[in-house]
């Protein structure tokens, strides 16, 4: 394993490399910041301009150059140049432009770097753990950069947010994805490991591009595949044991099998799954305390049956079932509408996870229904009285004027949540939706919108952006093991990520202003990130009295890794 080349020693940190090497070290370089003691005792003078900057200098002078790129994807490039020469100051520059640049660093333009990988590539970042090396796995995460890793964020590039097979160019997602780790949740970055399973490409075009870095193969499958993938889940046990392990935009067929089999073996989730489940509900829980209702007096209606519906489903039956209704009633309030029309128990095709959600055929067969035998999305909201309706479906327009006049005319404050990405596929333009409802809906995105104007109101469009939960959940776990002596909690409970939904829920500015946003605006993330920790961290820790939980409260802030330069000396021997 490379020997880590820092060491802590009271506030200042003992660095061995000089020089060139020092400025060429990501981790460690200051740039123009190294003062004159630094420059002396590092060999640095006349390697730098003569002048010693402060962060907030270097900051403008790279936000001016950010400024200068006309593109997405070159801004991309720059960012990720800037993370791979001065990782302090593009923390802080990102930090500065939280809002302006996250789109930038992650989604959607990180689909775009992520396409261009094999032409945009400049430096090495993470591990390509590539199918011809399987028998070698532990040895290639032995190669790892630092010395310790706290978070893993590993893709097999199968299913890279909407633009599917990308091989070897999914690792732009999680290198994207742990800089968030990073910026919000204030994992370290020297502590991450970016990851990419190579398991060849399906793409022809991946295929057929000569400048293609990684395995020039079509995807193996089937057994060969999850062996594949177990032989990595044993190695990061052998070799990081007590690492967070988390799973991203593999294919919908592997997502479910690989999370169930592994959340109780290692510490692990699946932020596709879990995390969109959580920001759902949590958006959910603020909108319906914005209506001025409960959550167990709700009729949820989602639109799609698929991986993400059930995921939101479950937390939110869960969630149900803590307000005090039966697991029965749970299910009860839960309408599941997919291409069959209504989930009942009369549909023999349905999965076993569907047939949770499956409505007693007896309680519908006499309804209304506007066409054929499937009881379609209208058809639902007319015989019933919906009050909230969730499209996780990638139908675009499906929520149609009539079916969202028909929800309005029986309640007051209709929630309804376009999810569906990207912004093509949405079931509903919120503009559309304020309008059909007189300005009563209360309604969260899958996508970004701009705010919309109705009756000399802006009304802000919140969108459901898993950022809010895993870096939180990251931080939760780093800041458990500093007080569990090292190992700290074992696993990712589904408890953790309700937990999450519960305090983002809380974070809402709409509860204390009614024209606010249903969830926080990205600018305080790093404080709401830590209130979200705080109740993850006491769902797993379970503190009790108020001692106890003022030092779980300083133990997360502490944990939270701010982007400033340490002073450095030398190490000795
Ligand atoms: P999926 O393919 O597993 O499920 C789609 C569901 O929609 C299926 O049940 C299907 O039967 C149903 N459907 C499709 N066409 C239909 C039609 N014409 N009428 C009725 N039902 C129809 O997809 P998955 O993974 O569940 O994702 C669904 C959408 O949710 C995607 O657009 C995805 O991008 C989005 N999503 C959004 C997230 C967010 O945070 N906003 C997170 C995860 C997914």
């Amino acid at each position: 394993m490379a020997t880590n080349p820092v060491a802590r020693k009271n506030s200042a940190i003992a660095v061995r490399l000089r020089g060139v090497e020092l400025l060429n070290n990501p981790a460690l370089n200051k740039g123009t910041a190294f003062d004159e003691a630094e420059r002396e005792a590092f060999g640095l003078h006349g390697l730098l301009p003569p002048i010693v900057e402060s962060l907030d200098a270097q900051c403008v002078r790279a936000y001016e150059a950010f400024l200068l790129k006309d593109s997405d994807l070159e801004r991309h490039i720059y960012l990720r140049q800037l993370q791979d020469t001065n990782e302090v100051l593009f923390y802080r520059l990102l930090l500065e432009h939280v809002e302006e640049m996250l789109p930038i660093v992650y989604t959607p333009v990180v689909a775009l770097g992520c396409e261009q990988f094999s032409h945009i590539y400049r430096r090495p970042r993470g591990l390509f753990i590539s199918y011809p090396l399987r028998e070698v796995i532990p040895q290639l995460l032995r190669n790892h950069p630092n010395s310790q890793v706290d978070v893993i964020v590993v893709t097999d590039g199968e299913r890279i947010l909407g633009i599917g097979d990308q091989g070897v160019g999914g690792l732009g997602i999680p290198i994207g994805k742990l800089s968030l780790y990073s910026l919000i949740g204030g994992i370290h970055p020297a502590r991450t490991l970016p990851i990419v399973l190579d398991c060849g490409t399906n793409n022809e075009e991946r295929l057929n591009d000569p400048e293609y870095l990684g395995w020039r193969h079509e995807r193996i499958t089937g057994a060969e595949y999850y062996e594949f993938v177990d032989m990595f889940v044993r190695a990061v046990k052998e070799v990081l044991p007590n690492t967070l392990l988390q799973w991203e935009d593999f294919a919908g067929i592997h997502a479910r099998p690989i999370l169930d089999r592994y959340r109780d073996q290692l510490l692990t989730f699946n932020d596709d799954i879990q995390g969109t489940a959580a920001v759902a509900l949590g958006a959910m829980i603020s909108a319906v305390r914005v209506a001025g209702t409960v959550l167990r007096e709700q009729e949820i209606v989602f639109f799609g049956a698929g991986a993400a519906s059930i995921g939101v489903a479950d937390y939110l039956r869960a969630a149900l079932v803590g307000e005090g209704l039966s697991e029965v009633e749970a299910r009860r309030r839960i309408w599941m509408v997919n291409r069959g029309g209504l989930l009942h128990d009369g549909r023999a095709e349905l999965t076993a996870e569907q047939r949770v959600y499956a409505q007693p055929l007896a309680s519908v067969a006499g309804w209304t229904r506007s066409s054929g035998d499937a009881i379609g999305l209208y058809d639902v909201i007319k015989n019933i009285r919906a009050t909230v309706l969730i499209g996780l479906s990638t139908v675009t327009d499906a929520f149609t004027e009539p079916i969202v006049r028909e929800m309005a005319s029986k309640v007051q404050r209709p929630i309804i949540f376009p999810l569906s990405n990207p912004t093509e596929k949405s079931e509903a333009h919120p503009e559309d939706l304020i309008r059909w409802t007189d300005g009563r809906a209360l309604v969260a995105t899958g996508s970004p919108y701009a705010p919309v104007q109705f009756g000399g109101r802006t009304i802000p469009i919140s969108q459901c952006n898993n950022v809010y939960i895993f870096p939180a959940v990251g931080l939760a776990l780093m800041a458990s093991r500093r007080s569990g002596g090292g190992a700290g909690t074992q696993r990712v409970t589904d408890l953790m990520m309700i937990a999450a939904a519960r305090a983002l829920a809380e974070q809402s500015p709409a509860l204390k202003d009614i024209s606010a946003p249903l969830l926080p605006p990205l600018k305080n993330i790093r404080a709401d990130a830590v209130e979200i920790a705080f109740a993850v961290a006491q769902e797993t820790e379970r503190t009790g009295d108020a001692a106890a939980k003022e030092s779980l409260r300083a133990r997360i802030v502490e944990s939270q890794w701010t982007p400033e330069y340490p002073g450095y000396i030398p190490e000795i021997g």
